[in-house]
């Protein structure tokens, strides 16, 4: 590819005037799929667990790849066929996960507000272990298994109080934050979990927030943990498992996080300086999995040049990429065909919005285009939470989703009709 600045290279760049993903042109998608169309890069999602995998690779370590950034079985086949475990938040995660052929003991569990079916369904499964996010949590898993007559493999997910240095809603791990047990009360709240018959404790996590650039927020959670894990033990309670969480932030506009490697080489330093390398090490990552390795393709309806502001109306809306309206996210967006050097249209400075009824329907502000009616736009980092949260806001069916493996396109997800739409409604 010649192209190598944008977000989601080498998997996705131009090729002359085409924007490829691999060896697929993506405008040439657009006549048999339509658009708003997903397209993901198989290559771009195994190049991202590689990372991780180079990291772990002389430890003893798991990677549970957080499906809520992207639930689309035939992506969750891609991680599950890689080795993968899975970090799931609900029942309706566990059921796409073992339909997607994912395995149950490589399985956490997550989330503030488990249900009794939910746990009921994950006891029996056989999952790997759920992390606790509360003392009546805890109560309420010790009441479900004993009355199953088994015993719930637990994890206390610790809330350490650090600022991750990223978005309010998507930061966690501040004691103003709903996640987890505060750090002051871990080491009671593993004494009381170890007293609890239908109990058995395996590990500690945390996770402190998502799209996270810089490796301090790190280090500072995994030394507030391991200063647990040393009282805890000196309890007498083992700890097996040390779980990371996720949160690992990608490139949306020219961010430079750390490479998954270059981070967990820091934080196995310290691991390893505490005295803590023959612990399990399990990490939930998400966005880092498959935010850059995903694009969203769209058409261009209409163009509407006004007194103060020109807009560029696409087929896709918030609806599809929620991401700028909930959380004023910045996502490149580009020409499925660039012009050359002398553009037969003169750039002009658009806002990048959809069809929805809402001034908050936007996907790019003030973004200089070259482009025409009918020509094709794609919104690049566009794999991790825009599918898993679109919606059917304003009765728009849900987007197609493709993969691509080199040349190869194979559609994972048909566009909702109308008829699908109405489904579920009497
Ligand atoms: N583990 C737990 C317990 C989590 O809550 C999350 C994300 C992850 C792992 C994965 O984090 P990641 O590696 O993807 O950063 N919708 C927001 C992001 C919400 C993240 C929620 N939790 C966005 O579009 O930016």
């Amino acid at each position: 590819m010649s192209d190598h600045n944008l977000p989601g290279a080498p998997y996705i760049g131009y090729q002359n005037q085409n924007l490829m993903m691999e060896n697929v042109a993506l405008e040439s998608l657009l006549a048999e799929h339509g658009t708003p169309l997903f397209a993901y890069s198989k290559a771009a999602m195994l190049g991202a667990l590689e990372e991780y995998k180079r990291a772990f690779k002389s430890r003893k370590a798991r990677i549970h790849y957080a499906m809520k950034a992207n639930s689309s079985l035939g992506v969750l086949r891609v991680f599950a066929q890689n080795g993968c475990g899975f970090d799931i938040v609900s029942g309706g995660e566990l059921a796409k996960v073992l339909a997607a052929g994912g395995k149950a003991e490589h399985v956490i569990f997550s989330g503030v507000g488990k249900t009794r079916a939910e746990i009921r369904a994950a006891l029996n499964a056989g999952i790997c272990c759920f992390n606790v996010e509360s003392e009546s949590e805890l109560d309420v898993i010790n009441e479900v298994a004993l009355s199953a007559n088994t015993v719930a493999p637990i994890s206390l997910r610790v809330n350490p109080n650090v600022d991750a240095k990223t978005h309010p809603y998507i930061s966690t791990g501040l004691k103003d934050n709903k996640f987890g047990i505060a750090h002051d009360h871990a080491l009671q709240t593993y004494i009381r979990a170890s007293k609890l018959k239908g109990l058995k404790i395996k590990g500690i996590d945390c996770h402190i927030g998502s799209q996270i650039t810089e490796i301090s927020p790190y280090e500072d959670a995994v030394s507030l943990v391991l200063d647990l894990v040393d009282s805890i033990e000196a309890n007498g309670i083992h700890i097996e498992h040390l779980d990371f969480g996720g949160g690992l932030g990608i490139d949306y506009a020219g961010e430079t996080p750390p490479k998954a490697d270059a981070l967990w080489e820091r934080l196995f330093a310290l691991i390893d300086k505490r005295g803590y390398s023959d612990r399990f090490i399990f990490v939930e990552p998400g966005r880092s999995l498959i935010g850059n390795a995903g694009v969203c393709l769209t058409r261009i309806e209409y163009l509407k040049t006004g007194e103060h502001k020109n807009f560029c109306i696409v087929d896709a809306a918030m609806n599809d990429v929620p991401r700028p309206a909930m959380y004023e996210a910045f996502h490149c967006i580009v020409p499925l065909t660039r012009s050359g050097p002398s553009p037969a249209v003169k750039p002009v400075l658009y806002d990048v919005v959809g069809p929805v009824c809402e001034s908050g329907d936007w996907l790019g502000r003030d973004r200089e285009l070259s482009v025409s009616v009918g020509d094709g736009l794609a919104i690049l980092s566009a794999g991790a939470y825009c599918m898993s949260m679109s919606s059917n806001y304003n009765s728009r069916g849900r987007a197609a989703e493709v993969l691509i493996d080199q040349s190869h396109v194979q559609l994972i997800r048909k566009r909702e009709t109308d008829a699908d739409l109405m489904r579920q409604e009497m």
